[in-house]
């Protein structure tokens, strides 16, 4: 794992973006995994600005979501293809079929389940996956319990969970209790994985993913088994890490061949 920590979560979101730009610049064609909630929009807006202004393109570039709510009309502002929508696709030159979620509407989940795994085989695997973590330490929705290995499969989201995405639906009662995540086996396979994580209510899932056991009560630690993990940081989501002076001090002293920026 290499944990960057940088000064807030804008300059982190900025890189981030940078890592994303830099692939896409070495691979046209490169194929993204993405992630919704809260923590990924700053990151989404820069990529957007570089499009804008920069000239980065995302013409040649196929997208996997991590996850969506069972049961919710793609149309609902809620859902994550209404998310993703908004905030990154309808501002990107994304060849029209270009971008994938999961079918929450889907008739027969597990065949629909199977079929997003093939999709993903078929696109050459996942380049590189953006991830966020929550409180509980969920990656996508792999709830803690899940299987280290799981692929896409329905899950059912923890009460924790519920309450904190109830700010999105209003209620706590509104929030579909299903979802379609890709398993932690899936997100595993991708070549590199960005995780990007902010503010000290997430300082603990940060903590046990980063230092704790790999163990299955906190999915986000089968990340240290990851060859190409970064885990991007504001200070005060690494302020339970008992190692942060030496993840500041090895980013500090980093040969410049190997920065991001
Ligand atoms: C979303 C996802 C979730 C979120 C996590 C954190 O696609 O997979 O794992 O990354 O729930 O959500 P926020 O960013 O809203 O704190």
């Amino acid at each position: 794992m290499e944990v960057i920590i940088k000064s807030d979560k804008a300059e982190a979101s900025k890189l981030g973006a940078k890592i994303i730009a830099r692939l896409i610049r070495e691979n046209a064609k490169a194929v993204l995994g993405l992630a919704t909630g809260s923590t990924p929009l700053p990151l989404y807006r820069e990529l957007v600005r570089m499009h804008r202004e920069e000239g980065l393109s995302f013409k040649d570039i196929t997208t996997f979501n991590l996850d969506e709510y069972v049961g919710l009309d793609p149309a609902n502002p809620c859902s994550f293809y209404s998310e993703m929508h908004k905030n990154l696709f309808c501002h990107l030159d994304l060849a029209k079929g270009a971008s994938h979620l999961p079918d929450g509407m889907a008739k027969d989940i597990p065949t629909s389940c199977a079929a997003y795994e093939a999709a993903i085989k078929a696109a050459g695997g996942v380049d590189l996956q953006l991830l966020g973590i929550g409180h509980d330490g969920h990656l996508a929705f792999n709830e803690p319990g899940s299987s280290l290995a799981s692929r896409t499969r329905l899950k059912t989201l923890s009460q924790k969970t519920i309450k904190a995405n109830s700010r999105f639906f209003g209620s706590e009662a509104k929030v579909p209790r299903h979802v379609m995540t890709m398993g932690l086996g899936t997100i595993m396979e991708a070549k590199q994985c960005v995780l990007l994580a902010f503010g000290k209510d997430k300082a603990e899932a940060v903590r046990d993913m980063v230092e704790g056991p790999v163990s299955a009560s906190c999915p986000g630690s089968v990340l240290q088994f990851h060859e190409q993990a970064i885990i991007l940081l504001d200070h005060e989501a690494a302020g339970k890490l008992t190692r942060k002076q030496y993840y500041l001090d090895v980013y500090a002293s980093k040969p410049a061949w190997q920065l991001w920026e």
